[in-house]
């Protein structure tokens, strides 16, 4: 089936990042989300075919991360840095809108919108560190001793890993209740993107970059 002929609600539980992209063509991806995307664009006065770049866009972001130091750090940039902070505030939105909405069902993921707005706020400080200072130096072939702001990397590394578990535990690993609404399961699709994206971020810096400027050096 293509792209166009799938329901509008199906892509945006299926594919995360979509509903950014139906909010900003007005589609609607909740309670009117069972008709194909063509009719849906139609409906709109929207291209579908613009539409669909902007899904295919999503799909492109899973190259292999290249090896060399001067490849790698600015595909960690576009790949992790940039598209974690363009994600964030979407999850929010959808997860502040779930918990006012389904307030009283037992599954309500009370607190959810709180924690990703920490963990978006103490990302966003932690990549400016290294934007600002860490990867400059290193691809400045480490002019100085890096251990020490290294090591304040790892540690900002694994706060973010208790929060990922805090997550996993308020989602129930990312699996909706049943009969949850679009919303709901496009949130927990946003969730799970999320905790896969930063744990291969992590593991990039933690596993591959990191150890290069650190340790015998
Ligand atoms: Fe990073
Ligand atoms: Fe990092």
């Amino acid at each position: 089936m293509t792209t166009q002929d799938q329901l509008v609600r199906d892509i945006a539980v299926e594919l995360p990042g979509a509903t950014a992209v139906f909010r900003r063509h007005k589609i609607d991806f909740c309670c009117k989300g069972g008709v194909p995307l063509k009719e849906a664009a139609e409906h709109r006065g929207v291209d579908v075919g613009a539409v669909i770049s902007e899904l295919d866009a999503l799909q492109g972001e899973d190259a292999d991360a290249p090896s060399e130091t001067h490849d790698l750090i600015p595909y960690i940039l576009t790949r992790y840095h940039e598209v974690h902070l363009r994600e964030f505030p979407e999850a929010i939105r959808m997860a502040r809108r779930v918990e006012a909405v389904h307030r009283e069902a037992a599954e309500c993921p009370h607190g959810l919108g709180d924690l990703l707005a920490l963990m978006a706020h103490e990302l966003e400080e932690h990549q400016h560190k290294e934007e600002q200072m860490l990867f400059p130096a290193m691809l400045n072939d480490a002019p100085f001793d890096l251990s020490f702001p290294i090591g304040r990397m790892l540690m900002d590394h694994e706060d973010l890993g208790e929060q990922l578990e805090t997550l996993g535990q308020l989602t129930t690993d990312f699996i909706p209740p049943p009969g949850a609404c679009t919303t709901w399961r496009a949130l927990y699709a946003a969730c799970q993107k999320l905790d896969t994206d930063l744990r291969m971020h992590m593991h990039l810096e933690n596993n591959i970059l990191f150890p290069r400027f650190s340790g015998g050096s």
